[in-house]
């Protein structure tokens, strides 16, 4: 009997459309605290705290503390063989799009290049007043930045929580799960939508779904295949 990982890599290898969902498991494998692991908590504050337009209009500059104290954690770190073996994946799959969650990008870094960054990057600032947007790389920032055009004050390019998804965005995605023969759903804890839906659209449209994660998430149950590992010794393996 074939075992689930050598399934997958045979129905990866037959797909001519391949999806990937990722979440921040992909990058902890790289030293990037998950959001809602043990070392994912900064002075006690949840992301559900920060990260919202809420909390940066009361404290904009708490937020600003906590978005450097990620900004300088993600600047030390480099992609692992799970984001590389997601640009492999990406070279040789006919029609394939990666959706994710992390802001601090690594996929990028690593040379993926069809992509949506859903929640932003952390690399990237908006003003509050004028609406530019440009990479600021500092770090750290000052806490509270101004813009260069009008003064206005800089926040994260970050979709946070309450805040709408860009329309190009949801898009691509959706067509991408829609379109997919495989959808790869890595490294993410399946709670924080519309990504937590995504399994089930692509599932609706009749792709194969299969999700690498050390941990159960809610959408275990739905998916076709589980793979429980980390996603830097499992995706090598399935290339
Ligand atoms: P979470 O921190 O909620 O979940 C991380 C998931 O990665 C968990 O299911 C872990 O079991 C899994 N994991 C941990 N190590 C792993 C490894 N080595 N390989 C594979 N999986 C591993 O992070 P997200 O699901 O990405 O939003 O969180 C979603 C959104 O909530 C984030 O984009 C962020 C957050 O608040 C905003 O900031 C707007």
């Amino acid at each position: 009997m074939k075992s689930d990982l050598a399934i997958l890599k045979s129905t990866l290898d037959a797909a001519g459309a391949v999806t990937v969902l990722t979440g921040a498991g992909i990058s902890s494998d790289s030293g990037v605290p998950t959001f809602r692991g043990t070392d994912g908590l900064w002075r006690n504050f949840r992301a559900e705290d920060l990260a919202t337009p809420q909390a940066f209009s009361r404290d904009p500059r708490l937020v600003w503390e906590w978005y450097n104290w990620r900004r300088e954690l993600i600047a030390s770190k480099q992609p692992n063989p799970a984001h590389h073996a997601i640009v492999e994946l990406e070279r040789r799959t006919g029609r394939f799009w990666l959706i994710t969650q992390n802001v601090d990008g690594l996929h990028r870094s690593a040379g993926s290049e069809k992509l949506s960054e859903i929640h932003g990057n952390i690399w990237m600032v908006r003003c509050t007043a004028c609406g530019r947007i440009e990479e600021n790389r500092d770090v750290p920032i000052p806490f509270l930045p101004s813009c260069r055009q009008c003064g206005g004050l800089l926040r994260p390019h970050i979709i946070w929580f309450g805040e709408s998804l860009g329309h190009e965005d949801l898009m691509r995605s959706t067509a991408a799960l829609k379109q997919c023969d495989v959808l790869l759903v890595i490294g993410t804890s399946g709670v924080v939508y519309p990504a937590a839906g995504f399994a089930a659209v692509a599932k609706e449209a009749g792709a194969f779904v299969a999700e690498i994660n050390p941990e159960p998430t809610p959408q275990s149950e739905l998916v076709d295949l589980v793979l429980r590992g980390r996603a830097k010794e499992i995706m090598p393996l399935l290339l």
